[in-house]
């Protein structure tokens, strides 16, 4: 009973999870993507520092593909708190990966900010703005971006079938932030029912919830191609974090 007076008034841990076992076929690199140097430091480098540096951030779990040796990696350090995790086909089934080695180890209740190691321009106000806005929340949300361009839906043969209401339509991005137990729930039914499951919001919605849309830097890039390499050293200049440490 004490024990579970304790366990309801526990505050819920925030613990970031970042896939990167992806291989980067559109950058078409000799190498996965966030493996490319910006500066002195891998993508995945520059990327881990933020949440491995953030105070409220509990720990991380990375989860790379298989061929990876993680000791021949520029991993920052991390004082016992990055925990590495085998990667799957999608990035949903890495994602499934890295919730399930957490279900061991953290609360249910626990809030997973998923991030896309291919986003190292993350500035870090906007992760403390969505530990703010989402950190009482019942379902969670992510980070987007509001549309600047008209966008079309097109008929699937390469004509316009309308234009969509340009002040309704988000650009999702990451980090994306639920309770763990639910997430891990969403991802594994959304999964098992041929469900396309491109983000976490995604998997969440096809619970029937409806994840909070937080506005976010337009900085905070999925280097994709090569051409987005060079905006995301500016962006990462920009914040004062191309060379050497990341925080001053
Ligand atoms: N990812 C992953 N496991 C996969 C596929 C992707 O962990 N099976 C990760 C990537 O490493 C990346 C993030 O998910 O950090 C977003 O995916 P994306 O930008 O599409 O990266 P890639 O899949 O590597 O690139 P591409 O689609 O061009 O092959
Ligand atoms: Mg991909």
């Amino acid at each position: 009973m004490a024990d579970d007076l304790r366990d309801r008034d526990r505050e819920a841990a925030f613990w970031a999870l970042i896939p990167a076992a992806g291989i980067g076929r559109r950058m078409g690199s000799d190498r996965p993507k966030q493996y490319l140097t910006l500066g002195s430091r891998t993508i995945l480098a520059h990327t881990l520092s933020i949440f491995l540096e953030h105070p409220r951030i509990r720990g991380v779990v990375l989860v790379l593909g298989p061929d990876v040796d993680p000791d021949a990696l520029d991993l920052p350090s991390a004082g016992g708190r990055l925990f590495r995790v085998a990667g799957g086909a999608e990035r949903a089934d890495s994602v499934q990966n890295g919730l399930d080695f957490l279900s061991e180890r953290a609360h249910g209740e626990d809030w997973v900010l998923v991030h896309d190691a291919a986003r190292p321009c993350l500035p870090v106000s906007d992760v403390d703005h969505l530990l703010r806005a989402l950190g009482d929340d019942a379902v969670g949300g992510l980070l987007a971006c509001p549309s600047t361009d008209t966008i079309k839906w097109s008929d699937g043969a390469g004509h316009v079938e309308r234009t969509l209401e340009r002040d309704r339509v988000w650009r999702a991005l990451t980090p994306q932030m639920f309770r763990l137990d639910v997430l891990r729930e969403a991802n594994r039914k959304a999964r098992a029912a041929g469900h396309a499951v491109t983000d976490e919001a995604s998997a969440i919605e096809y619970l029937g919830k409806k994840p909070r849309l937080i506005e976010g830097s337009a900085m905070n890039i999925k280097i994709t191609r090569s051409e987005d390499l060079d905006l995301a050293r500016l962006y990462l200049m920009q914040q004062g974090r191309l060379e050497g440490g990341f925080r001053p």
